[in-house]
């Protein structure tokens, strides 16, 4: 009997291997961006063509809809409705056994596509996945699509991404394309940011000034903040959008299951409002609407005027978006003006409250018992913990992490948004030719490296978590091509931190599905920026340079002496001795063919390398570079990118930085480096006390740093204090470094502690 069974058996396998084996089916192996919980490839696979009939359960409509019009969009338009008799279909089935509300599971069979779910957005996120796996333009009859299982669910309920339209405005078909963007990355918060100094970008209907005069500006930066003098385009700029716009795009989005979250300022970054209304502010005089970028002291002043103003405001916005959350800003808003106007003096005494700190909290608590009376929640930027946190209010932490700590200690919502990680208008390659931006360094692996848990946080707090957010400020994209490039691919890398489990994250993974998926933004015209074959460089402990590359296949060719490698240049294969000065050039080869830019690596074999470095402070976690070591590793970091891997970045500490050399060593010069960006937060050190270990003592010298509105301070200690030491041995070199101090009145980040970024130490 047994054997009769084996026997049957093998027949149907070599009939169903025959029938296989008569043509040959090119199945693409499965590639999704965000990278589903888990995916089984099984054997077989599916044929998708005219006759293919498709069926969705009625609490799918908006998945349903989505799918059909996407066979439109492929050319089969006349798919038969799926009656349970066909043995070719697609079927969106509603599960009431999902558990997430958002999952789904799919499956993929010779016979049939499966999706299950429990909600419409777990069958739209399915079908997010299946559109992935069908090929981006189809011209061919039958589609092919490999058998397996997928079960997915997002990590975070919160996926977000912001668009600032204050700074430049896009049109409503330029919003749409986004929102798509993020609905194929399963992303369903838009947080759009309506106001601020440079623009006010909504209709408010009882308020026909804030349409004719915070909309415009008479005219814009041109160049860098840091560029001076500073130069304009005398354009006048501006519009806003109806609130028909508005509900278009609302409902766009809803179609989508994304959220639009409406981010109106308060009480800072009000200038353009106050332009409008001279009477909301607190300074007795007439203000424009913002022509330049940066933080503004005009402020809503505490008046009657300004309550009634912002409830009204309120009112619309409230009726109008359906979120469950409107953004108040309630960042960087100076105080300057409270304190000396006698209106705001007078309210901070009547209400009991002790300083323009809770004068700030009473605005941000008044706002959030209005709206909750409408029945919204209130979402602000971190300094909303200053002077008392609302009770209900969600915080976005873009200062670092310590805001969303604080927060979800206390009990609160957050949302991780640190400039460290989710900022898209910072640089994203250290390449000297990027587009002009506002300054930072955050790369593709830095976005998708994220950890949106800190340590900070165990058991109940990281339930407080809702979510991630990438960051678009526009103040350098006046295109929608330069937002696009600045917010692509990162806004995919910011998606698998968003949705993926952390055990399904890997980067080189991920890298490789990045380019299967380039060309279908190309399909969707998204002018993204390509840095897939750029070369990572790392200098190993034994001092040698290794060379890599993340997409799979692909060479590496590289020379040392200058000349741009080709062809016949030697084929990277093991760490490259790092002995000399030298300079690396390598690129990456498929075949014969170049791709990506040059990679170039110059190497100073200085007295600094190889020797010990000890520095009294761990560098701040998200700019911690290469460690110490990286401050004399031959390797100077950009100088136009604090964020790279040579620079370290120290949030407020006093350095004390030791190195000592292998043996005595001669010391003829010192190069210290510091990043000076204010409007970054960061300033160079007023002066740095420097100590030099001899046999027959120490000399010691106090090194002051003239001031300066350069991006980077190279300082040079070469000083008399040598002289008569020539023929002396230095055993040690010592640096006290203490940090600027508390950024001043007037400045961005006014009362913040400033940063200090040095990196290599050049000793010769
Ligand atoms: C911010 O970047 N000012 C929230």
């Amino acid at each position: 009997m047994l054997q009769r069974i084996l026997l049957i058996t093998i027949l149907i396998l070599t009939v169903l291997s025959c029938t296989k084996t008569t043509r040959h089916v090119d199945l693409k192996s499965p590639s999704i961006i965000p990278a589903p919980q888990s995916l089984q490839v099984n054997d077989g696979y599916f044929t998708f063509h005219e006759n293919t009939s498709f069926r969705f359960d009625p609490e799918f409509p908006m998945a349903g809809k989505f799918l059909l019009d996407h066979f439109d969009k492929m050319g089969f338009d006349e798919l038969n409705d799926y009656d349970d008799k066909e043995d070719n279909y697609i079927y969106l089935k509603f599960n009431e056994e999902i558990d997430s509300t958002e999952g789904y599971r799919m499956k993929i069979d010779p016979e049939r596509i499966l999706i299950h779910a429990r909600t419409d957005a777990g069958a739209f996120y399915a079908v997010q996945s299946l559109i992935q796996l069908f090929p981006i333009l189809n011209d061919k009859d039958e589609i092919h699509l490999p058998a397996l299982t997928i079960e997915d669910e997002p990590r975070f309920k919160y996926r977000g991404m912001h668009l600032d339209v204050s700074r430049h405005m896009f049109p409503v078909a330029f919003i749409k394309k986004y929102i798509d963007a993020m609905a194929m990355l399963k992303m369903n918060n838009f947080h759009w940011h309506l106001t601020d100094d440079q623009g006010w970008r909504i209709e408010i209907k009882q308020y026909s000034k804030l349409q004719e005069v915070a909309a415009y500006r008479d005219s814009t930066l041109l160049g860098h903040y840091n560029d001076t003098p500073h130069k304009y385009n005398t354009t006048r700029y501006g519009g806003y959008y109806t609130q028909d716009e508005v509900r278009e795009v609302i409902a766009f989005a809803k179609a989508r299951h994304i959220n639009i979250i409406p981010e109106i300022e308060l009480p800072g970054h009000a200038q353009a409002a106050i332009a409008a209304y001279p009477e909301l502010g607190c300074a007795n005089k007439d203000v424009n609407v913002a022509t330049e970028w940066g933080v503004f002291d005009n402020i809503y002043c505490p008046n009657p005027e300004t309550f009634e103003f912002l409830e009204n405001v309120l009112d619309e916005v409230a009726a109008l978006f359906p979120s469950p959350y409107i953004h108040i800003g309630g960042d960087e808003a100076p105080k300057t003006q409270w304190k000396q106007s006698v209106i705001a003096q007078r309210f901070i005494k009547e209400n009991g409250l002790k300083d323009e700190y809770e004068l700030q909290s009473y605005f941000i608590k008044h706002f959030e018992k209005y709206l909750a009376s409408k029945g919204k929640k209130i979402i602000g930027w971190d300094e909303i913990l200053e002077g008392g946190l609302a009770k209900d209010a969600t915080v976005m932490s873009w200062r670092g992490m310590q805001g969303a700590i604080d927060a979800a200690k206390k009990g609160n919502d957050v949302i991780m948004t640190p400039t460290s990680h989710c900022y898209f208008d910072y640089y994203q390659s250290d390449d000297e030719n990027e587009p002009l931006a506002i300054g930072g360094f955050l790369p593709l692996e830095k976005v998708y490296g994220f950890n949106p848990i800190p340590d900070e946080l165990s058991g109940e707090e990281i339930t407080h978590v809702l979510g991630v957010q990438g960051n678009v400020w526009t103040e350098y994209m006046p295109t929608t091509d330069q937002v696009e490039y600045m917010a692509f691919p990162r806004m995919l890398a910011l998606s698998e931190v968003a949705w993926s489990p952390v055990e399904k994250r890997d980067y080189n993974l991920f890298v490789n599905n990045l380019e299967v998926m380039l060309p279908r933004l190309d399909a969707m015209d998204i002018k993204y920026a390509n840095h897939l074959y750029v070369i990572e460089g790392n200098l190993n402990e034994d001092q040698e340079y290794e060379l890599s590359t993340k997409t799979l296949g692909k060479e590496i060719r590289y020379t040392t002496d200058g000349t741009e490698p080709n062809t016949n240049s030697t084929i990277y294969e093991s760490p490259i001795p790092f002995k000399e000065n030298m300079i690396v050039k390598a690129q990456v080869f498929d075949n014969a063919q170049p791709l990506g830019r040059l990679f170039s690596q110059e190497f100073l074999y200085h007295k600094g390398v190889g020797a010990t470095i000890t520095i009294n402070h761990p560098p701040h976690k998200s700019y911690s570079g290469s460690g110490a070591n990286g401050l004399i590793n031959g390797i100077v970091g950009s100088d136009t990118r604090y964020g790279d891997k040579e620079w370290l970045g120290f949030w407020g500490d006093d350095l004390e930085i030791e190195i000592a050399f292998d043996e005595p060593t001669e010391v003829n010069e010192i190069q210290l480096r510091f990043y000076h960006a204010p409007g970054q937060w960061i300033y160079s050190p007023k002066s740095y006390d420097l100590h030099l270990e001899t046999k027959m003592g120490r000399i010691s010298d106090r090194v002051f740093i003239p001031k300066g509105n350069e991006n980077l301070i190279t300082y040079k200690y070469n000083s008399e204090r040598f002289k008569g030491y020539e023929d002396m041995m230095f055993y040690k070199l010592e640096l006290i470094i203490p940090n600027y101090g508390t950024i001043p009145d007037g400045a961005q980040g006014a009362g913040n502690k400033a940063w200090t970024f040095i990196d290599e130490i050049i000793i010769k």
